[in-house]
C-alpha cells in the first residue's frame, strides 16, 4: 500500500519538522513494502531523510525564471525533491488550472523524471448521473497525459468526498477503480475523507493500491492509524 499525506495549506516549517521526527520514529513498525509520501506546504520543504518520500504539492513547469510567486525545479532540487502532485481538484477548481495547464505540468515534470501522483475526480453532479458519466469525465482528465510514463500513479478523488467526511462507498470505489485500471494500468490511490474508521474497508478493495489523505494526515497519530492499520 501507498500512504500519501497531503498537508495542503496546513502546518508550518517548524510543525512539519516535529511531525516528520515523530513519524519517522514510529514508521519502524510499518510493512517494509508499504510506501509513505508527505506533501508539506512549499515553505516547509527540506531535505528530510527517512522511510518516506517528501514531495511538492505544486510547482511551476520551469527550471527557473521570471514567474512571480512560483517555484521551479531549481528550488525543489535544493531539497532533493523529485516527487510532485499534479491535477488536484483544489488546484483545478480553486486555482483555475485547466486540463491544458495540468497536462503541460505533467509533460514537464515527466521530462524531469519526477515521480508524479496525478489526481482526478468528479463533482457530485456528475456522480449522480452514474458510472458512465463519471468515467467519461475521468477519462477526459487524461487528455494530454502520457499514461505510459513509468514513474507515475493516479489518485482518484471524488470532489464531493474531499474534506466532507463523506467517503465514497466501497461499491463506488470498487466500480470506479476497476474501470480506471482498464484505462490506465498504474498504481491507483483513493482519496476523499479516508480515516482510521474506514481504512480497513478501503484498503481491502482489490484495485486500491493506496490512499491520498488530507484531514487525517495532519496529525501523526491519525495518519499512523492508516499506515499501521
Ligand atoms: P481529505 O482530503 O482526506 O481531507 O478528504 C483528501 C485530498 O484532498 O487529498
Amino acid at each position: 500500500m501507498i500512504y500519501a499525506a497531503n498537508f495542503k495549506t496546513n502546518h508550518t516549517r517548524k510543525s512539519t519538522e516535529n511531525y516528520i521526527e515523530d513519524l519517522q520514529r514510529k514508521l519502524v513498525d510499518k510493512n517494509e513494502e508499504d510506501r509513505v509520501f508527505i506533501f508539506p506546504p512549499l515553505t516547509a520543504l527540506d531535505a528530510y531523510e527517512g522511510d518516506f518520500t517528501i514531495g511538492a504539492q505544486n510547482a511551476y513547469p520551469v527550471e527557473s525564471g521570471a514567474y512571480t510567486g512560483e517555484v521551479g525545479v531549481e528550488q525543489l532540487a535544493e531539497f532533493n525533491i523529485n516527487t510532485i502532485l499534479i491535477g488536484h481538484s483544489e488546484r483545478r477548481d480553486i486555482l483555475g488550472e485547466s486540463q491544458e495547464v495540468v497536462a503541460k505540468k505533467f509533460a514537464f515534470f515527466k521530462e524531469q523524471g519526477f515521480e508524479i501522483i496525478y489526481c482526478i475526480g468528479e463533482s457530485l453532479e456528475i456522480r449522480e448521473q452514474g458510472l458512465e458519466a463519471v468515467m467519461e469525465h475521468l477519462v477526459s482528465q487524461f487528455e494530454g497525459i502520457d499514461t505510459t510514463y513509468e514513474n507515475f500513479m493516479v489518485a482518484y478523488e471524488p470532489i464531493w468526498a474531499i474534506g466532507t467526511g463523506r467517503t465514497a462507498s466501497v461499491e463506488e470505489i470498487t466500480m470506479t477503480h476497476d474501470a480506471l485500471k482498464k484505462v490506465v494500468d498504474k498504481p491507483l490511490l483513493y482519496g476523499g475523507s479516508v480515516k482510521g474508521a474506514n481504512i480497513a474497508q478501503i484498503a481491502a478493495i482489490d484495485n486500491v493500491d493506496g490512499v491520498l489523505v488530507g484531514g487525517a494526515s495532519l496529525k501523526t497519530e491519525t495518519f499512523l492509524e492508516l499506515v499501521l492499520h
